[in-house]
Protein backbone atom coordinates (compact mmCIF):
# COMPACT_ATOMS: atom_id res chain seq x y z
CA UNK A 1 0.00 0.00 0.00
CA UNK A 2 1.42 3.29 -0.92
CA UNK A 3 1.88 6.63 1.06
CA UNK A 4 1.46 9.24 -0.98
CA UNK A 5 3.40 10.41 -3.98
CA UNK A 6 6.89 10.80 -2.89
CA UNK A 7 8.58 13.00 -4.85
CA UNK A 8 11.93 15.37 -5.47
CA UNK A 9 13.09 18.78 -6.45
CA UNK A 10 15.42 17.35 -9.64
CA UNK A 11 15.32 19.14 -13.33
CA UNK A 12 16.72 17.56 -16.16
CA UNK A 13 17.07 19.80 -19.31
CA UNK A 14 17.79 18.76 -22.81
CA UNK A 15 17.94 20.04 -26.52
CA UNK A 16 13.98 19.58 -26.53
CA UNK A 17 12.57 18.65 -23.89
CA UNK A 18 12.55 18.50 -20.22
CA UNK A 19 12.31 16.28 -17.35
CA UNK A 20 10.62 18.13 -14.04
CA UNK A 21 9.10 16.48 -10.81
CA UNK A 22 6.00 14.94 -11.01
CA UNK A 23 3.42 15.81 -8.39
CA UNK A 24 -0.14 15.12 -7.46
CA UNK A 25 -0.59 18.02 -9.55
CA UNK A 26 -0.27 15.88 -12.58
CA UNK A 27 -2.81 13.29 -12.01
CA UNK A 28 -5.70 14.96 -13.94
CA UNK A 29 -2.81 14.75 -17.05
CA UNK A 30 -1.59 11.23 -16.61
CA UNK A 31 -5.31 9.81 -15.73
CA UNK A 32 -6.31 9.60 -19.15
CA UNK A 33 -3.13 8.38 -20.85
CA UNK A 34 -3.58 5.15 -18.40
CA UNK A 35 -7.27 4.77 -19.72
CA UNK A 36 -6.28 4.26 -23.41
CA UNK A 37 -6.18 1.33 -24.75
CA UNK A 38 -3.48 1.91 -27.50
CA UNK A 39 -1.31 3.31 -25.11
CA UNK A 40 -1.36 0.49 -22.76
CA UNK A 41 -1.56 -1.36 -25.41
CA UNK A 42 2.13 -0.86 -25.86
CA UNK A 43 2.72 -0.20 -21.89
CA UNK A 44 1.34 -3.29 -20.19
CA UNK A 45 2.52 -6.47 -20.80
CA UNK A 46 -1.04 -8.07 -19.36
CA UNK A 47 -3.89 -7.04 -21.65
CA UNK A 48 -4.88 -4.02 -19.64
CA UNK A 49 -7.57 -2.26 -21.59
CA UNK A 50 -7.72 0.73 -18.94
CA UNK A 51 -7.15 1.31 -15.27
CA UNK A 52 -9.69 3.69 -13.44
CA UNK A 53 -8.54 7.54 -11.71
CA UNK A 54 -7.52 5.69 -8.15
CA UNK A 55 -5.72 2.20 -9.81
CA UNK A 56 -3.35 4.81 -11.77
CA UNK A 57 -2.64 7.25 -8.74
CA UNK A 58 -2.13 3.83 -6.72
CA UNK A 59 0.41 2.80 -9.50
CA UNK A 60 2.27 6.24 -9.60
CA UNK A 61 2.21 6.32 -5.79
CA UNK A 62 3.66 2.81 -5.18
CA UNK A 63 6.40 3.02 -8.09
CA UNK A 64 7.28 6.76 -6.31
CA UNK A 65 8.50 4.98 -3.11
CA UNK A 66 11.16 3.78 -4.57
CA UNK A 67 11.91 5.89 -7.83
CA UNK A 68 12.43 9.46 -9.36
CA UNK A 69 9.38 9.94 -11.04
CA UNK A 70 9.22 12.53 -14.06
CA UNK A 71 7.04 14.76 -16.45
CA UNK A 72 8.06 14.60 -19.98
CA UNK A 73 7.78 18.61 -21.17
CA UNK A 74 8.09 19.19 -24.49
CA UNK A 75 8.02 22.91 -25.43
CA UNK A 76 6.34 23.55 -21.45
CA UNK A 77 3.61 20.71 -22.47
CA UNK A 78 3.71 17.66 -20.56
CA UNK A 79 3.23 14.56 -22.89
CA UNK A 80 4.54 11.73 -20.55
CA UNK A 81 6.44 10.80 -17.77
CA UNK A 82 9.55 9.07 -17.07
CA UNK A 83 11.02 7.11 -13.53
CA UNK A 84 14.40 5.32 -12.29
CA UNK A 85 12.53 2.83 -10.20
CA UNK A 86 14.94 0.60 -8.10
CA UNK A 87 14.34 -2.89 -9.87
CA UNK A 88 11.93 -4.77 -7.65
CA UNK A 89 12.08 -8.02 -9.24
CA UNK A 90 13.98 -10.91 -7.45
CA UNK A 91 15.29 -12.51 -10.20
CA UNK A 92 17.19 -9.71 -11.52
CA UNK A 93 18.29 -8.68 -8.51
CA UNK A 94 19.51 -11.83 -7.57
CA UNK A 95 21.78 -11.45 -10.75
CA UNK A 96 23.38 -9.21 -9.80
CA UNK A 97 24.14 -8.77 -5.95
CA UNK A 98 25.86 -5.94 -4.09
CA UNK A 99 25.02 -4.10 -7.31
CA UNK A 100 23.00 -0.65 -7.70
CA UNK A 101 20.43 -2.08 -10.04
CA UNK A 102 17.00 0.31 -11.45
CA UNK A 103 14.72 0.09 -14.11
CA UNK A 104 13.44 2.59 -16.53
CA UNK A 105 9.40 2.58 -16.99
CA UNK A 106 8.49 5.24 -19.61
CA UNK A 107 5.04 6.57 -21.17
CA UNK A 108 4.79 9.31 -23.54
CA UNK A 109 1.01 9.50 -23.33
CA UNK A 110 0.10 12.06 -26.07
CA UNK A 111 0.20 9.80 -29.06
CA UNK A 112 0.83 12.59 -31.64
CA UNK A 113 4.27 13.32 -29.77
CA UNK A 114 5.66 9.30 -30.69
CA UNK A 115 7.57 8.57 -33.12
CA UNK A 116 9.39 12.29 -32.62
CA UNK A 117 12.44 11.94 -30.94
CA UNK A 118 10.72 12.78 -27.51
CA UNK A 119 11.27 9.23 -25.94
CA UNK A 120 14.89 8.80 -26.84
CA UNK A 121 15.87 12.10 -25.59
CA UNK A 122 13.95 11.19 -22.09
CA UNK A 123 15.69 7.89 -21.56
CA UNK A 124 19.11 9.86 -22.71
CA UNK A 125 18.74 12.24 -19.91
CA UNK A 126 17.39 10.01 -17.35
CA UNK A 127 20.41 7.52 -18.35
CA UNK A 128 22.89 10.04 -17.60
CA UNK A 129 21.24 11.35 -14.52
CA UNK A 130 21.58 7.99 -13.54
CA UNK A 131 25.03 7.02 -14.32
CA UNK A 132 26.92 10.13 -13.32
CA UNK A 133 24.37 11.64 -10.55
CA UNK A 134 23.30 8.51 -8.72
CA UNK A 135 25.89 6.35 -9.57
CA UNK A 136 23.92 3.41 -10.55
CA UNK A 137 25.95 0.41 -11.72
CA UNK A 138 22.89 -1.62 -14.29
CA UNK A 139 19.89 0.02 -15.54
CA UNK A 140 16.68 -2.31 -16.71
CA UNK A 141 13.88 -1.76 -19.62
CA UNK A 142 12.07 -4.24 -18.54
CA UNK A 143 9.68 -6.66 -20.80
CA UNK A 144 9.54 -4.87 -23.72
CA UNK A 145 7.18 -6.73 -26.41
CA UNK A 146 8.40 -7.85 -29.71
CA UNK A 147 5.02 -5.38 -31.04
CA UNK A 148 6.76 -2.69 -29.53
CA UNK A 149 9.27 -1.86 -32.21
CA UNK A 150 9.59 2.09 -30.86
CA UNK A 151 10.45 1.44 -27.77
CA UNK A 152 13.20 -1.06 -28.36
CA UNK A 153 14.36 1.24 -30.54
CA UNK A 154 14.51 4.28 -28.20
CA UNK A 155 16.32 2.13 -25.85
CA UNK A 156 18.82 1.24 -28.32
CA UNK A 157 19.80 4.38 -29.31
CA UNK A 158 21.07 4.92 -25.60
CA UNK A 159 23.28 2.24 -25.84
CA UNK A 160 20.66 -0.51 -24.51
CA UNK A 161 21.20 -3.95 -25.21
CA UNK A 162 18.98 -6.98 -25.38
CA UNK A 163 19.67 -9.01 -21.90
CA UNK A 164 17.38 -11.74 -21.67
CA UNK A 165 14.11 -13.04 -23.36
CA UNK A 166 10.60 -14.43 -22.69
CA UNK A 167 8.28 -16.14 -24.94
CA UNK A 168 4.62 -14.66 -24.18
CA UNK A 169 1.16 -13.69 -25.72
CA UNK A 170 0.06 -10.28 -25.77
CA UNK A 171 -3.91 -9.72 -26.71
CA UNK A 172 -4.36 -13.08 -27.91
CA UNK A 173 -1.19 -13.12 -30.00
CA UNK A 174 2.43 -14.96 -29.59
CA UNK A 175 5.00 -12.50 -28.50
CA UNK A 176 8.40 -12.45 -26.87
CA UNK A 177 9.33 -10.22 -24.42
CA UNK A 178 12.80 -8.21 -24.13
CA UNK A 179 14.79 -7.20 -21.02
CA UNK A 180 17.29 -4.85 -22.18
CA UNK A 181 20.16 -3.96 -19.95
CA UNK A 182 22.84 -0.88 -19.99
CA UNK A 183 26.20 -1.02 -17.39
CA UNK A 184 27.54 2.23 -16.40
CA UNK A 185 30.95 0.56 -17.18
CA UNK A 186 29.56 0.19 -20.89
CA UNK A 187 27.92 3.29 -21.31
CA UNK A 188 29.00 6.11 -23.49
CA UNK A 189 27.33 9.55 -23.32
CA UNK A 190 25.85 11.06 -26.68
CA UNK A 191 26.76 8.45 -29.40
CA UNK A 192 26.35 10.43 -32.75
CA UNK A 193 22.86 10.16 -34.04
CA UNK A 194 21.93 8.72 -37.20
CA UNK A 195 25.66 6.80 -37.15
CA UNK A 196 23.73 3.14 -37.37
CA UNK A 197 23.00 2.37 -34.21
CA UNK A 198 22.36 -2.09 -34.29
CA UNK A 199 19.12 -3.57 -33.77
CA UNK A 200 19.15 -4.78 -29.84
CA UNK A 201 17.53 -7.83 -31.70
CA UNK A 202 20.19 -10.02 -32.45
C1 LIG B 1 8.11 3.85 -26.42
C2 LIG B 1 8.17 5.36 -26.46
C3 LIG B 1 8.59 5.92 -25.08
C4 LIG B 1 9.22 5.78 -27.50
O1 LIG B 1 9.26 7.17 -27.56
P1 LIG B 1 9.10 7.90 -28.97
O2 LIG B 1 9.33 9.34 -28.75
O3 LIG B 1 7.80 7.50 -29.57
O4 LIG B 1 10.28 7.24 -29.81
P2 LIG B 1 11.45 7.99 -30.59
O5 LIG B 1 10.86 8.84 -31.64
O6 LIG B 1 12.36 8.65 -29.62
O7 LIG B 1 12.26 6.75 -31.19
C5 LIG B 1 11.57 5.77 -31.88
C6 LIG B 1 12.53 4.96 -32.68
O8 LIG B 1 11.75 3.91 -33.22
C7 LIG B 1 11.63 4.11 -34.62
N1 LIG B 1 10.25 3.90 -34.94
C8 LIG B 1 9.23 4.76 -34.83
N2 LIG B 1 8.09 4.18 -35.22
C9 LIG B 1 8.41 2.92 -35.57
C10 LIG B 1 7.68 1.82 -36.05
N3 LIG B 1 6.35 1.87 -36.24
N4 LIG B 1 8.35 0.67 -36.33
C11 LIG B 1 9.67 0.59 -36.13
N5 LIG B 1 10.41 1.59 -35.64
C12 LIG B 1 9.79 2.75 -35.39
C13 LIG B 1 12.05 5.53 -34.90
O9 LIG B 1 12.56 5.64 -36.23
C14 LIG B 1 13.10 5.72 -33.85
O10 LIG B 1 14.32 5.07 -34.18
P3 LIG B 1 15.56 5.88 -34.83
O11 LIG B 1 15.92 6.96 -33.84
O12 LIG B 1 16.63 4.87 -34.95
O13 LIG B 1 15.09 6.43 -36.12
C15 LIG B 1 6.77 5.98 -26.85
O14 LIG B 1 6.48 5.63 -28.20
C16 LIG B 1 5.66 5.49 -25.95
O15 LIG B 1 5.54 5.97 -24.83
N6 LIG B 1 4.82 4.55 -26.41
C17 LIG B 1 3.66 4.07 -25.67
C18 LIG B 1 4.02 3.42 -24.33
C19 LIG B 1 5.21 2.51 -24.41
O16 LIG B 1 5.42 1.79 -25.36
N7 LIG B 1 6.03 2.58 -23.36
C20 LIG B 1 7.23 1.73 -23.26
C21 LIG B 1 6.87 0.40 -22.71
S1 LIG B 1 8.28 -0.65 -22.64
Amino acid sequence: MANGLRTHTITLRGLRITLRPLTGADYPLIVPWYQDPEVLFFSEGAEVHSYSPSETISILEEISQTAHCFMIEAGGRPIGEIALQRMNLPLLLARHPGRDVRRMPVTIGEKGCWGKGFGTEAIRLLTRFAFTDEKVDILYAVGIGSYNPRSLRAFARVGFLVDGSQPSTHHGAATIDYDLRLDRSSWTDLPPPGTGVQSPLR
